[in-house]
């Protein structure tokens, strides 16, 4: 063989395995890493037509541990007991994955998650129980008594359809029985295609829902030494720790979750975030919640995984004592505004009156963001954000009610 012929030869041999090599680095991750013949086969072939025109979602489905693990999208997106499957290009596929798809693999959690807030009760804070069957009201009244069965919300239906579908529902959502017979979106939170604990422990993934002047937290989180340290440190911070194994060595500063949710140092991780809660907060005049003691322990185990016993009870003691400052004070207001009422100087439905938005405002906004403060770091919400509107609506309120009796009580001529 002559020399200029094997030179010809290598030079064509390596231009073919340039080119093999060009071509498959256009080709998805999930086509060319993955080993089993039958993610390759189902997941190659959606991921194929889908990174032309939706890049993004294959792209963050190949970040997923979900694609570490051979989890196809095939496995997601084929039809489980109450979905119904079309035909799709050779496949036969369900668009709507629902918590249906993911209790399939992930049961354990979806039993705690039905037994959260997060499930019925969320959705029906809005709608009322009509959407639920009777079952599935049974089931989450065992743990939320009167959470579930009770009417739509009356704020709501006068705000109107549009205002509910772009607005409530968007939050509460995350509770909305799905037409399988499952319950609520796991996706809230751990995304679609990424099904990730680092975004699920991310304050800013909570903190979607859990913000605005009735429900605060995001703010006080930020506000807080906690979200201070979190914000400079995140960087070290080994959010992507498998929860079974996850310490503080990885969480030396605490996010959202960790209180909330996550096993610390070995504590069982819990998809239902009322565990940990002793009180009420949310509501008008607080009480303690069945169980009280052992949820606060449970938090309180959470704390001295970083702190010593001191400052824990030290701000559980403050937190406590505005607790019971705050019912006395929105107490003494509530019995100004049920006097009016028995009085006949407030009538009709429920926010047809001023007065009546001045005293909502008052302990669901700024009670409520007085006692989510003083438990989570946040002064300024106890303050200015909370005791000092506090002080002024009760002002305002009294002086109102001033008004309307003396007005009454003004001869007709
Ligand atoms: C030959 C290209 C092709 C293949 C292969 C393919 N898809 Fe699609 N897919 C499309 C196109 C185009 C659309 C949008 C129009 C439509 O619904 O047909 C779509 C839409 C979808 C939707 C949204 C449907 C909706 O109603 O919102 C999902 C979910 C989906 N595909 C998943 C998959 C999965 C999972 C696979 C693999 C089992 C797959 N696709 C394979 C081309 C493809
Ligand atoms: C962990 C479960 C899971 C896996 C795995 C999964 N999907 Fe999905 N996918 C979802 C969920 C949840 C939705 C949202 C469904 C809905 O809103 O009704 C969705 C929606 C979609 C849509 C419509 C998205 C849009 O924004 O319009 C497409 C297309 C899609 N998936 C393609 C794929 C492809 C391709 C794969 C594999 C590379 C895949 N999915 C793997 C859970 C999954
Ligand atoms: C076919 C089974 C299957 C389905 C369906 C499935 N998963 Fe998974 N999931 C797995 C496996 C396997 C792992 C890896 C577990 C491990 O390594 O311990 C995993 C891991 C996870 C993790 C942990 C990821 C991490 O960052 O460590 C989350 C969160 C998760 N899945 C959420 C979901 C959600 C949400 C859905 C539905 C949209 C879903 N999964 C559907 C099998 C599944
Ligand atoms: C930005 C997201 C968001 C929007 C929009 C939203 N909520 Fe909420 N809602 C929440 C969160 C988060 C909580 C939990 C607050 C807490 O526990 O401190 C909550 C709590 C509630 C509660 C008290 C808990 C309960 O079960 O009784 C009611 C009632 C409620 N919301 C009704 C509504 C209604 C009605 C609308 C629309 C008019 C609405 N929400 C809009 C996020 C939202
Ligand atoms: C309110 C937000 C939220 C919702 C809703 C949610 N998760 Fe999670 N999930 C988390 C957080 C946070 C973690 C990580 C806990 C930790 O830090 O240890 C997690 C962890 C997980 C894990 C890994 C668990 C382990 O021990 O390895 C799986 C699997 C999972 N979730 C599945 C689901 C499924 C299925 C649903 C729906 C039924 C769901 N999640 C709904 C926040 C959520
Ligand atoms: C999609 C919106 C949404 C997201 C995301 C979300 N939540 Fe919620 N959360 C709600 C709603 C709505 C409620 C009120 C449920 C009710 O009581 O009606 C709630 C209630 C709660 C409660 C109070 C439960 C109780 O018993 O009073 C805690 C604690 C909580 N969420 C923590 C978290 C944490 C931690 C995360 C992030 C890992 C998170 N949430 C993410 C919407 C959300
Ligand atoms: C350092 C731990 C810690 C962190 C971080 C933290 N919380 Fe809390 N959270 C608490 C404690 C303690 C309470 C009050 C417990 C009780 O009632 O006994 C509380 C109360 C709540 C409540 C009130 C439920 C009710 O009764 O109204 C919600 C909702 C909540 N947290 C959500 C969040 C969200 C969302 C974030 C992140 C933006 C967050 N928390 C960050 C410790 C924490
Ligand atoms: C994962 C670790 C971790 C957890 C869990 C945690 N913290 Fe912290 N906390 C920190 C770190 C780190 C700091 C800043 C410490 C420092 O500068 O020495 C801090 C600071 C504080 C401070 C401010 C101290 C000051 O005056 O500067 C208070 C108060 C506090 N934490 C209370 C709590 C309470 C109450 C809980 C439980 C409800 C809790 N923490 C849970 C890590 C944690």
């Amino acid at each position: 063989m002559k020399f200029a012929n094997v030179f010809v030869a290598v030079i064509i041999g390596a231009t073919l395995i340039t080119l093999v090599v060009m071509i498959n680095s256009f080709r998805p991750a999930v086509v060319t890493k993955q080993p089993s013949p039958e993610f390759v086969r189902a997941t190659g072939k959606c991921a194929e037509c889908h990174s032309r025109t939706q890049y993004s979602i294959v792209h963050e489905f190949e970040l997923s541990v979900h694609a570490e693990k051979n989890v196809n999208c095939l496995d997601c997106h084929s039809a489980q007991q109450g979905q119904s499957a079309q035909e799709h290009y050779g496949f036969e596929i369900n668009p709507h994955v629902t918590a249906a798809n993911c209790r399939s693999c992930h049961e354990q959690e979806y039993q705690q998650f039905l037994r959260s807030r997060h499930a019925a009760p969320s959705w029906a804070a809005v709608s009322g129980a009509r959407d639920f069957t009777a079952e599935q009201i049974a089931h989450a009244e065992k743990f939320h008594p009167g959470a579930v069965d009770r009417p739509p919300n009356a704020l709501a239906a006068l705000e109107g359809e549009a205002a509910i579908a772009s607005g409530c529902a968007s939050c509460h959502s995350v509770g909305k029985p799905n037409a399988d017979g499952t319950i609520g979106t796991c996706t809230a939170c751990h995304t679609r295609h990424t099904s990730s604990v680092e975004v699920a422990r991310l304050p800013s993934t909570c903190g979607q829902c859990h913000m605005g002047p009735d429900h605060s937290q995001i703010e006080i989180y930020t506000e807080s030494k906690h979200g201070v340290m979190f914000h400079a440190q995140r960087d070290q911070l080994n959010l992507s720790a498998p929860p079974n194994e996850l310490t503080t060595r990885d969480m030396f500063v605490p996010t959202c979750a960790t209180c909330h949710m996550s096993g610390l140092n070995g504590m069982a991780v819990t998809h239902d975030p009322s565990d940990r809660l002793g009180y009420y907060l949310f509501a008008e005049i607080t009480e303690e919640r069945p169980g009280a003691a052992r949820a606060r322990e449970e938090m309180k185990a959470v704390c001295m995984h970083c702190h010593t016993e001191t400052i824990v009870n030290r701000v559980y003691e403050q937190g406590d004592a505005v607790v019971e400052a705050t019912n006395k004070k929105i107490a003494a207001v509530r019995a100004t505004m049920e006097a009016l009422r028995a009085e006949g100087l407030i009538v009709g439905e429920p926010f047809t009156n001023p007065i009546e938005f001045e005293y909502f405002d008052l302990w669901h906004y700024y009670g409520r963001t007085a006692k989510h403060g003083a438990f989570m770091g946040g002064a300024d919400f106890v303050q200015w954000h909370g005791n000092y509107p506090i002080l002024e609506h009760a002002v305002r309120i009294e002086d109102e009610a001033k008004k309307l009796r003396s007005e009454h009580a003004a001869p007709d001529q």
